[in-house]
């Protein structure tokens, strides 16, 4: 009438689960997504994005310091140019004074080899009427025509001195041709972080405030649609032959089912990028008292881990990391 096997007893003291504890965080597999905005002088928060900001030059550096110091793994840096460098074709991205190639400098000179530097490889932040690449007369993106100006887009970041470039536009083809443009400009060494599986789906609503995205439309003919999961595996299938060094998934916690699988069939790391509106969701609650903030945030970021991705994106890097310290 009683249990012969009593799993709770490896669950009685804070010691006995920290022994048996499966998955655990560490600084070095979060990535921090900063916004570099054109023009400002001044730092100034995300009204959505509570407590990330968009950056100065200046302060840029000091957040980069920062997260390095916390030992974060990496950096993804994402360009906001003014509305009056945006145009049709997004030429801003190319620049090797654009805003994004400004910004990889200063992080290069900032924090050196220390961290890993990435920059956004796609055209959305640059463009007037906010798609991921250039439009054909009918108003749809034009994927090959786009795929040249990305693979100028790499070169320009590899000039700058970018470690990683992550194209994230979803355009067929894609990761081949910046390996291509990367290796015949003499950057064997810069990886490519593919965003391979990208849905279309809501959860990026506060990160086009973020870059002020004047998006015209949905990214539905190029971003995945939700409910697809074998379509994922075909994207990745795709993007590790194309040269992917690292495939991602993205979002993260409502898709943890196409990380696993992803996981359970690729030999590359995988990484998921927890993405705005996963970041509102739980800034907002907590706000309001509904939630534990710190709880849940580590909840979801071990969730993450758990389903298989060994790399996350997150704009709770550096706190995560600066906590994580703390505890181990
Ligand atoms: C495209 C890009 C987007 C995000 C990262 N890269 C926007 C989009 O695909 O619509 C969203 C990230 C987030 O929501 O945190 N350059």
């Amino acid at each position: 009438m009683f249990p012969d096997v009593r799993p709770r007893r490896l669950r009685r003291s804070p010691a006995m689960r920290r022994l048996v504890e499966e998955t655990r965080l560490a600084p070095a597999e979060l990535i921090l997504p900063l916004f570099l905005k054109e023009g400002l002088t001044e730092p100034r928060e995300i009204s959505s994005l509570p407590g990330v900001l968009q950056h100065s030059r200046e302060s840029l550096r000091k957040a980069a310091h920062e997260a390095v110091t916390a030992g974060v793994g990496g950096l993804m840096l994402f360009g906001v140019p003014t509305s009056e460098h945006k145009d049709a074709s997004g030429s801003a991205g190319l620049d090797p004074d654009g805003i994004l190639n400004v910004g990889i400098r200063d992080l290069i000179s900032e924090v050196g080899d220390s961290t890993v530097v990435m920059g956004d490889l796609c055209l959305d932040e640059f463009t007037s009427h906010g798609h991921c690449g250039v439009l054909a007369a009918d108003g749809s993106v034009d994927n090959d025509a786009t795929l040249e100006i990305y693979a100028e887009m790499a070169v320009a970041q590899a000039e700058a001195g970018v470690h990683m470039v992550g194209p994230s536009g979803m355009m067929d083809g894609q990761i081949g041709v910046v390996r291509r443009a990367l290796d015949k400009a003499g950057y064997q060494d810069v990886s490519v972080l593919a965003y391979s599986a990208k849905y279309a789906g809501a959860f990026y609503g506060p990160f086009r405030e973020a870059v002020e995205s004047t998006l015209q439309g949905d990214r539905r003919q190029y971003q995945q649609d939700p409910p697809n999961l074998r379509e994922a595996l075909r994207e990745v299938d795709l993007d590790v032959a194309e040269g992917a060094d690292i495939v991602m998934v993205k979002p993260a916690l409502p898709y943890l089912d196409v990380i696993a699988a992803i996981r359970e069939r690729v030999t590359v790391p995988v990484a998921a990028y927890q993405v705005s509106g996963e970041y509102a969701m739980v800034e907002a609650a907590a706000r309001n008292g509904w939630i534990d903030r710190e709880r849940v945030m580590l909840e979801s970021l071990t969730s993450i881990k758990r389903a298989g991705a060994q790399i996350t994106l997150t704009y709770w890097a550096t706190e995560v990391a600066q906590l994580l310290r703390n505890r181990y």
